[in-house]
């Protein structure tokens, strides 16, 4: 981060699937205090498999927050994730950065599956790779259409977006905030929202392995309403805890819940058997601790099983956990509830001046 770059605030804000999130901060490190949220659910058939189906409703959303919250600044951070990125550390021969930015299409047309003119690729070097003769790369690739998705229905909320980053990274950013990782402790971060889950695996403050996975709060649903016979909504609120009209009791479902908990579940294994496999360092492949972000977090029995399953701490992610707020502008109750959900907003939030 530049000290002299803007000390403009952004608003962090996440366009998931299934809601809306804003936030604003003000600070600095160490000493952050929440401005505005902003949480607005969105209809299961607004946002479809990445794509916004209904751009205008969703600027309108955005406008809406805005409005809600009093937000004064109109720059705005948001984030992509999903089929339509590709995130990959990639090791290169050392060179200088012009020989680099000659080469790195040519690099990058091995690692992306898509067209190189249909994304936008960004780059960053790390470092020195392991052997010390190389250095490892950062190539990050989003496809053109769904960043302009974004630009265009933030902008028709007459918003500016200031930059796109991904998901996990912002995730990233907000566990390094509230959690101060020690250099040697390898954590799984999950975000398991409605149709997207999110895994990346940090070791301090260093990103060794990130994956997007199909699947999240969705399943629970579809599976509820086939097997109950009910409708999203009853079976959205069933999967929340409450029984619905027609006399389903939380308790019956739970079987099914636990059912897809355990398919989660499964995912996260294979991501994590893969990443062992694939890790060079021997001694930070053991997972010492997961936090899992997203609203989906919040299914009954979700983090106890993961727990039981992997047998390492599991707990649900607190954006807030280092940021203060204003408990007399603030309902403590409702920013405790949306805690998981708001990581990436947070994440983006805390990315002002970057
Ligand atoms: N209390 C709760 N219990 C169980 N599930 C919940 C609860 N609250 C929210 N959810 C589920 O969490 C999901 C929404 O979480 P979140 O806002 O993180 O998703 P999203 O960011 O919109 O989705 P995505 O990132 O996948 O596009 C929905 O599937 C919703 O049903
Ligand atoms: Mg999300």
């Amino acid at each position: 981060m530049g000290w002299f770059s803007s000390k403009k605030s952004v608003v962090g804000l996440d366009i998931g699937s299934s809601a809306v999130k804003a936030v604003e901060l003000k600070g600095s490190r160490g000493n952050y205090e929440l401005v505005s949220i902003g949480h607005v659910t969105l209809l299961s058939d607004i946002i479809v498999d990445g794509h916004i189906i209904d751009l205008n409703h969703v600027s309108d959303v955005i406008n809406r927050i805005f409005q809600e919250q009093n937000i004064k600044t109109n720059l705005v951070g948001t984030s992509v994730s999903g089929h339509s990125v590709i995130v990959k550390k990639i090791n290169l021969p050392s060179m200088s950065p012009e020989e680099l930015s000659e080469q790195i299409n040519w690099e990058a047309e091995q690692y992306i599956p898509f067209a190189l003119d249909e994304v936008n690729l960004s780059y960053e070097v790390l470092g020195q790779d392991a052997t010390g003769t190389g250095m490892e790369v950062l190539l990050v690739a989003c496809k053109k259409d769904r960043i302009a998705q974004c630009t265009q229905v933030i902008n028709q909320a007459g918003k500016q977006l200031h930059f796109v980053d991904v998901d996990s990274f912002a995730l990233q950013a907000a566990y390094d905030l509230n959690y101060h990782p020690m250099p040697t402790t390898t954590v799984a971060l999950l975000d398991i929202g409605a149709s997207v889950m999110n895994i990346n695996v940090v070791r301090g403050s260093q990103s060794i392995f990130t994956r997007d996975i199909s699947v999240g709060g969705n399943q629970y649903t579809d599976l509820l309403q086939k097997e109950l016979n009910l409708t999203f909504e009853e079976a959205e609120s069933l999967k929340r805890g409450l029984p619905t009209e027609s006399g389903v009791r939380p308790e019956d479902a739970q079987p099914l819940i636990q059912s897809v908990s355990e398919i989660l579940a499964l995912e996260v294994q294979k991501t994590l058997d893969f990443f062992r496999a694939t890790s060079s360092m021997a001694d930070s492949s053991k997972v010492d601790r997961m936090l899992i972000a997203g609203g989906s977090s919040k299914v009954s029995g979700l983090t106890a099983y993961m727990a039981e399953r992997f047998g390492v701490p599991v707990d649900r992610f607190d954006s807030f956990r280092n940021i203060k707020y204003n408990n007399k502008k603030f309902d403590e109750d409702y920013i405790r509830e949306l805690s998981p959900n708001m990581a990436v907003a947070v994440g983006l939030a805390l990315r002002s001046g970057d």
